[in-house]
């Protein structure tokens, strides 16, 4: 089976499985639902959620690493969030590592259903689209360390995040991959980045499984000790 076919297979039984529980919550267990969110809204707020003015995402510029990342609370594998995935472990760096965080958000919002936002999402994939992005790009150049972090989407980086990258020139620094994802791993963020950037040195990434990020932390120091960060 290609490379290809495989992640198609993979969305496809990530949606049958979804319906599944979903259907199972709504119709078996009406109050589990609410009693899910009501423990996740007690996890610690993502460093920026949604930004509502262009000052709250621009980076302070106090550091020499950057944590770039995108990330979603709706139409997500396995329901709503109140602190997305992959927001969670990119406030993990920040706060472990002290560095400065922008969160890539696009312009027009994805669908909140799920299945749909795998729809839209195989369309700008196959369309090879830049999706814009709403807030003003960070100026890289007084960071050497960049992390650039993402959910994986068709086992790669959501076409938003290709629309920063091409934006940026990450070229001659250190450029390091995290994912979140439910099975798919780094997918391949990690060769994307090699290939945009080959003057830049890329190390290895973290990938984490959605549903682990919040216990994610020991991991996370683990890498980033790995790193010498
Ligand atoms: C459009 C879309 C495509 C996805 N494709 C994959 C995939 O190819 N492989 C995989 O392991 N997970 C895939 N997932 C699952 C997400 O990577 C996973 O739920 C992730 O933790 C979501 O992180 P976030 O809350 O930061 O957005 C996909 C999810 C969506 C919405």
């Amino acid at each position: 089976m290609s490379q290809r076919a495989r992640i198609v297979a993979l969305v496809s039984a990530l949606a049958v499985v979804v319906a599944a529980v979903v259907g199972y919550e709504l119709a078996v267990r009406p109050s589990a639902t609410t009693s899910t969110s009501a423990s996740r809204s007690a996890a610690p707020a993502a460093p920026s959620q949604r930004p509502t003015a262009d000052a709250e995402n621009t980076p302070a510029g106090d550091s020499s690493i950057l944590v770039v990342y995108f990330s979603r609370t709706e139409g997500v594998y396995g329901g709503d969030l109140t602190v997305g995935n992959t927001a969670r472990i990119a406030q993990m760096i920040q706060e472990r590592t002290g560095a400065d965080s922008y969160e890539i958000v696009p312009l027009a919002d994805y669908p909140s259903d799920y299945q749909e936002t795998t729809e839209v999402a195989q369309e700008e994939l196959d369309a090879d689209a830049r999706p814009e992005i709403r807030d003003p790009l960070p100026d890289v150049s007084g960071y050497d360390t960049v992390f650039v972090g993402a959910p994986i989407w068709w086992g790669e980086y959501p076409m938003v995040v290709r629309t920063f990258l091409d934006a940026v020139d990450l070229n001659g620094k250190t450029v390091i991959p995290f994912t979140t994802h439910e099975g798919s791993g780094l997918g391949n963020t990690q060769q994307q980045l090699e290939a945009q950037y080959p003057q830049a040195t890329v190390l290895d990434g973290l990938a984490v499984r959605g549903s682990q990020a919040a216990d994610a932390q020991p991991d996370v120091d683990a890498w980033l000790e790995n790193l010498g960060l």
